[in-house]
C-alpha cells in the first residue's frame, strides 16, 4: 500500500519529507494510526486531519516518535565523557556541541550536565535541534517525570533539578546552556564548526541513502578531530567510506586535529 496523498499532505502541512523515511515501518505506523482514528482510506484520513487539529497534532507526534530520556544508554554516555576529555584541551576555551533530533531536551541537558562536570568553570555552546516545534517547546520548559530521569545519578538530580510532587524541573543554570532551534536533518542546511555531534535514535527511521546524506553533512559540519555519537542500534557500517575513524563503539571521529 502507498500513501502518496498523505505524503503530500504531511510535506505541505508539517514540512516533513516522508519519502526519506523507511517505507515499511512508516506505512505500518500510518496505517495503524489511520485505522485507530476511524479512517479506512487516505482521502477520509486527510479530511479528518484537516478538520481536527488535535488528531493532526497526535499524528505528527506519532510520525516523529519523540521517546527519549536522560543518559539514554548510560554506559555509552560514560564512554562519551571519556572521549570528550580527550578533545578538551586547555587552549580550547569552549566546545561547539550539537544534539541533533533532541526531542524534549533530555539529551542536550544530559550533555550540559556532563560538560559542567568536566569543566565547571566553562560555558560551552550547545545547540539542540528537532523537526517538531511542539517537542521543542517542551524541551525549553524542561519539566520531566521520574521515568525520564531514572538514569540520573542522585547527586546530579539534587544539583541540577528542582524536585516537586514527582516532577523534575531542570534548573536555570543548565537550561541556559542550551539553545533550541527547529531544524530538519533532511531538508535544512547544517551549521559548521562542531567539536561534537550527538545524533541518536533518529536515523533508524531513515533509508540508507538518507542516512548516508546525513552522515556526509555531519562530516562537513565537524572540525577535524571532532566526534560523532550515535544511537545503540545505529552503528555506521560504512564509516571508513564516509571518512570517519572509529573512536569507540558508537563514537566516530573525523580524522585530523590534535
Ligand atoms: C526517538 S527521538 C530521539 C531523541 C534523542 N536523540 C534520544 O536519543 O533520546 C527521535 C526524534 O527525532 C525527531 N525527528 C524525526 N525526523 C526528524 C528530522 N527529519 N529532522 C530532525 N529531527 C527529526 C523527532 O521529532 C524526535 O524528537
Amino acid at each position: 500500500m502507498e500513501f502518496n496523498k498523505i505524503d503530500e499532505f504531511v510535506l505541505k502541512e508539517y514540512g516533513i519529507n516522508l519519502s526519506a523515511y523507511k517505507s515499511k515501518q512508516l506505512l505500518r505506523r500510518i496505517e495503524s494510526f489511520m485505522l485507530r482514528n476511524g479512517a479506512s482510506n487516505e482521502i477520509d484520513f486527510i479530511k479528518i486531519l484537516k478538520a481536527d487539529k488535535t488528531i493532526s497534532k497526535k499524528f505528527l507526534d506519532h510520525l516523529t516518535i519523540n521517546v527519549s530520556e536522560f543518559f539514554r544508554n548510560k554506559e555509552m554516555f560514560l564512554e562519551l565523557e571519556k572521549k570528550i576529555k580527550e578533545i578538551l584541551k586547555p587552549e580550547i576555551n569552549t566546545l561547539k556541541i550539537w544534539s541533533a533530533a533532541c526531542s524534549y531536551g533530555a539529551e542536550p541537558y544530559t550533555l550540559a550536565m556532563i560538560m559542567d562536570r568536566l569543566t565547571p568553570n566553562k560555558r560551552h555552546n550547545i545547540l539542540a535541534t528537532d523537526i517538531d516545534r511542539t517537542i521543542l517547546d517542551m524541551a525549553m520548559k524542561g519539566i520531566y517525570n521520574k521515568n525520564d530521569v531514572k538514569n540520573v545519578e542522585e547527586n546530579l538530580l539534587k544539583k541540577y533539578f528542582e524536585i516537586q510532587d514527582g516532577t523534575y524541573a531542570i534548573k536555570k543554570e543548565i537550561k541556559d546552556r542550551v539553545t533550541f532551534k527547529r531544524h530538519d536533518l533532511i531538508l535544512d542546511k547544517y551549521e559548521t564548526g562542531f567539536d561534537l555531534i550527538v545524533c541518536r535514535n533518529v536515523v533508524i527511521y531513515f533509508t540508507q541513502e538518507t542516512k548516508n546524506e546525513i552522515y556526509k553533512k555531519f562530516y562537513q559540519a565537524m572540525k577535524p578531530g571532532a566526534l560523532l555519537f550515535v544511537g545503540a542500534t545505529e552503528s555506521i557500517y560504512n564509516y571508513r567510506e564516509l571518512g570517519f575513524e572509529k573512536a569507540s563503539t558508537f563514537i566516530y571521529r573525523k580524522p585530523g586535529g590534535n
